[in-house]
């Protein structure tokens, strides 16, 4: 079995612990020949290796580990490319979120103007960057792309490389199955093989079929509708904000029975109520600060007050861990496992534009992902997308023209902007919040 020569890329993330303890517990679907990790933080790179090298070195003693902040050490040589940046930090998170909610807008990570359109621009130079730089040391490297917004990014991607030996891929769909069959009864999410249409965060299950062929969502809708969301995914979606996305989901499942939704469309069908809920002195971006933040800071405290005797932790698995090994293992092994990610329509929604990123199931193959192709779509899900479709490339236009009017647009088309006026207000904002890294826009 060949062996595999892993970069992540944002290492000094606080997802990076759930990726590399995946690597290691899928060491053998999987397995490292090279392990690098590279940040442009130096110090939030050490800790994370601080943390992990004990696992690391117990689970593979002398693989070729590669810990730097420099380019051409860590995309020479490489075989898979895991990229989950955040560009700007969650310093720029909080602008994202709190900036519309100063106008009465949505304010949040991946939806609506700050979300989409504000961190939107901010990636698409940055993953452009990584993927030039990949290209260039490791010609024949596959990218797995998670970094946000990852309709916005993938579209971009899909314009500047054609989505060449690139996945963009999303652990939400993924996190909802598990909180499926876990209600099911079943023993994981690879129980359930799934019908599902949309743009990335946008989305809709329309089947969901177990081992022995048969279709349980009408058993789902059924016990969602009379009991709520029951289970609720893995670690990273059940704090008590988490909590509070899956007493929604009910509601949406009250409201539009027919599929069943991905949990981020209640950003869309309930603005306001959303709005009403949040706090513009303390959204997410607090929230991950003080929680998910410092615990990591706790553990490297941990680490620091006896480095030779400490044991990394082990954590309750991720499924943002697991998607990303797993997918990269059906790639390098010509798996053609069945996953839900994003990729170029090309007629797998037949109703909806060939040039659109949708998020359906594909078999992913050494040479890339197979899109399955569905029905054509009902006409509220497709107005849905449709528009959502036209803000994401609006975004998209607005970076590579350098356009405040297709800026402007994009802000404006969203669902959860009321208005023209709010949005040109909102558009001032973010541009002096974003400074250097957005383009100049003319
Ligand atoms: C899900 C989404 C990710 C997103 C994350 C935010 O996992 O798929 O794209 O970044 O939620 O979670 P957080 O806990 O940071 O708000
Ligand atoms: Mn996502």
């Amino acid at each position: 079995m060949k062996k595999n020569a892993v970069v992540i890329v944002g290492a000094g993330s606080t997802h990076t612990p759930g990726i590399i303890q995946s690597l290691l517990q899928k060491k053998d679907e999987f397995p490292l020949r090279k392990l690098a990790l590279f940040d442009i933080d130096e110090k939030r790179l050490h800790l994370v290796y601080d943390i992990m090298k004990q696992f690391i070195n117990e689970t593979y003693p002398g693989l070729e580990v590669v810990v730097t902040t420099n380019e051409e050490e860590a995309y020479t040589d490489i075989d898979f490319v895991f990229a989950q940046i955040r560009q700007g930090g969650l310093k720029l998170r909080s602008s994202d979120e709190k900036i519309p909610l100063k106008y009465g807008v949505v304010g949040q990570e991946t939806c609506g103007p700050g979300g989409s359109i504000s961190y939107g621009m901010r990636s698409i130079p940055a993953i452009i960057h990584i993927i030039k730089m990949a290209k260039k040391y490791s010609p024949n490297c596959w990218i797995l792309n998670y970094s946000n917004p990852a309709a916005v990014v993938a579209e971009a991607t899909r314009r500047e490389f054609n989505n060449e030996r690139i996945l963009n891929i999303c652990d939400m769909p993924t996190a909802i199955l598990l909180s499926y069959s876990k209600m099911l009864g079943l023993d994981s999410w690879q129980s359930l093989d799934p019908c599902y249409f949309g743009l990335n965060h946008f989305g809709w299950f329309t089947a969901l079929y177990d081992k022995e062929g048969k279709d349980r969502l009408p058993e789902l809708r059924e016990m969602i509708l009379t009991s709520g969301m029951t289970a609720c995914s893995d670690k990273h979606h059940k704090d008590k904000d988490w909590q509070k996305t899956w007493k929604q989901y009910a509601e949406i499942v009250k409201d539009y029975p027919d599929f069943l939704p991905n949990s981020y469309l209640q950003y869309y069908l309930y603005s306001s109520e959303m709005v009403a809920k949040m706090d513009i002195n303390r959204t997410r971006a607090d929230m991950v600060i003080e929680g998910r933040e410092q615990e990591m800071f706790a553990e490297h405290k941990k680490y620091l007050e006896s480095p030779e005797s400490y044991k990394s932790p082990l954590q309750e698995f991720t499924v943002f861990g697991d998607f990303i090994v797993d997918a990269a293992s059906s790639i390098a092994y010509n798996k053609g496992e069945r996953f839900l990610v994003i990729v170029e329509n090309n007629g797998a929604i037949p109703n909806m534009p060939a040039d659109a990123m949708v998020e359906v199931p594909a078999y992913i193959r050494s040479w890339g992902p197979e899109p399955v192709s569905i029905p054509a779509i009902p006409t509220f899900h497709k107005g849905m997308m449709e528009n959502q479709l036209a803000s994401e490339k609006l975004a998209v236009d607005a970076y590579f023209e350098n356009s405040y009017d297709k800026a402007l647009q994009a802000i404006a088309i969203n669902k959860t902007v009321p208005s023209t006026t709010v949005a040109r207000k909102i558009l001032d904002d973010l541009i002096e919040a974003n400074g250097d890294y957005w383009p100049t826009l003319k």
